[in-house]
Parts: structure tokens; sequence; C-alpha cells
């Protein structure tokens, strides 16, 4: 069964609370979303594979530890997901970056599929979608189905905020993926908005309504 992590680092925490407020701009929001998603690929990245290489300091001969190789793809769902996609880079340059483009209708709540460009070998790499919103599931759900019909074989879903209902549709469709939150908020309303949550992630990002 996938395991759900909530990050809950203070320096995160300390960041969601003003990624929150109605009262933050969208200058600070974007960088406090770029902030708050290298902090989370810090933690994200914990348990990759290290192997041993010998080098020379000016002292000595030693041996110590490079990262094994392991290849990353990110994955942002557009378009919201793409505000984290910088901050993550940061941490993991090398990573690919393939895109999802979904929305929500607004009505139905359903997610509707309008772009997927990704790096050719995505069944060889350690997959992390990324998107600020898990609210009822649909779109990261419809992403993930997307990614393993085209041949991804580990998959890891990141978001800032989710309700407990997203949540359970992931792990109820995909119970091999593990997901990282910074944290997990109390519920939905009636449109489908995260509460207390931090409104329209997409908006807030790009100075949209
Ligand atoms: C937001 C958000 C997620 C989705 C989450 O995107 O960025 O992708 O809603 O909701 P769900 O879990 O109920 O599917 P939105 O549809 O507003 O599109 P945008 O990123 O283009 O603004
Ligand atoms: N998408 C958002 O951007 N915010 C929510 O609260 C729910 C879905």
């Amino acid at each position: 069964m996938g395991q759900v992590f909530v990050l809950d680092h203070p320096l995160i925490q300390h960041k969601l609370t003003y990624i929150r407020d109605k009262h933050t701009g969208t200058k600070e929001f974007r960088e406090l979303v770029d902030e708050v998603a290298m902090l989370m690929a810090f933690e994200i990245t914990r348990n990759l594979p290290l192997q041993p290489k010998t080098i020379e300091t000016p002292v000595v001969e030693t041996e110590s530890s490079v990262l094994a190789g392991k290849k990353i793809g990110l994955v942002p769902i557009l378009r919201a997901g793409l505000g984290m996609v910088d901050g993550m880079l940061k941490l993991i340059p090398a990573a690919k970056v393939g895109h999802v483009g979904l929305y929500r209708d607004p009505k139905t709540l359903q997610p509707v599929e309008y772009y997927i460009k990704l790096p050719s070998d995505i069944e060889e790499r350690e997959l992390i979608v990324i998107d600020p919103m898990l609210a009822t599931g649909g779109s990261a759900n419809d992403a993930i189905h997307s990614l393993k019909k085209r041949g991804a074989q580990n998959i890891r879903l990141m978001c800032l905020i989710a309700a407990p209902e997203g949540v359970e549709v992931i792990k109820k469709d995909h119970p091999d993926v593990d997901i990282y939150l910074g944290a997990l908020d109390e519920k939905l309303d009636e449109k489908g908005y995260i509460i207390p949550g931090l409104g329209d992630a997409g908006d807030r990002l790009f100075g949209t309504k």
C-alpha cells in the first residue's frame, strides 16, 4: 500500500502559512511556492541510493559516496504544477521534465487532458508528479493513469496541500504510489476547493482569475 508522508518541517509549515494567506500577492506567493518545492525536494530525495566512489582529498585517498545514478523525471501537472518545477530543479538539476496538461471542468470537476509530453525513457525513471493541490484527486489520478499507460513503473506524487478525499482516491487507484504532502487539510467544500486550503493555486501563481 502506498504511504502518505506529511513533510511537516518547520520551514515548510512557516512558508505554507504565508502561501495560504489571501493577503499574499502573486510575486511573494510564487517565491514561497518555489522555496517550499525546494524544501520538499530535499525531503523526497532522502532515500535516493548511493554508491561508493574513491577520491583523493588534498591529504589522503578516501572512499566517499555519490548518487547511484538513479534517473529522476519531474512531471508537473499544468498549469499550477509549473510553479514547483524550478524549486525542485535547484536541488535535482539533472532531472528531465515531462508535462501533463489537465484542467478541472468547473461544472463536473472531472479532469480534461489537453497536453502530454514526456521524456522518452520514462519506464527507467523515478517519476515525481507535482501539483500544488490534491483536491478530489481527479487530476493527479488521471495524470498517473496516463503515465502508467505510457510505461511508467515508479511514480511518486508531491503536493503542497491535499484533502483527505484526494488522498483516498490515489491510495485506492494507485496503491504503488507514495504521496508526499506539505499539509493534509480538513476537507473539500461543495465546489471542490480544499478547506482551509489556499484558494485556486493556478490563479494565485499566475495572477489570473
Ligand atoms: C487545480 C490544481 C490541480 C487540480 C486539483 O488545477 O492545480 O491540478 O486543480 O483538483 P482535483 O484534485 O480535484 O483534480 P486547475 O484545474 O484549477 O487547473 P490550472 O492548474 O490550470 O489552474
Ligand atoms: N484546485 C485548486 O487550485 N485549489 C483547490 O482548493 C482545489 C483545486
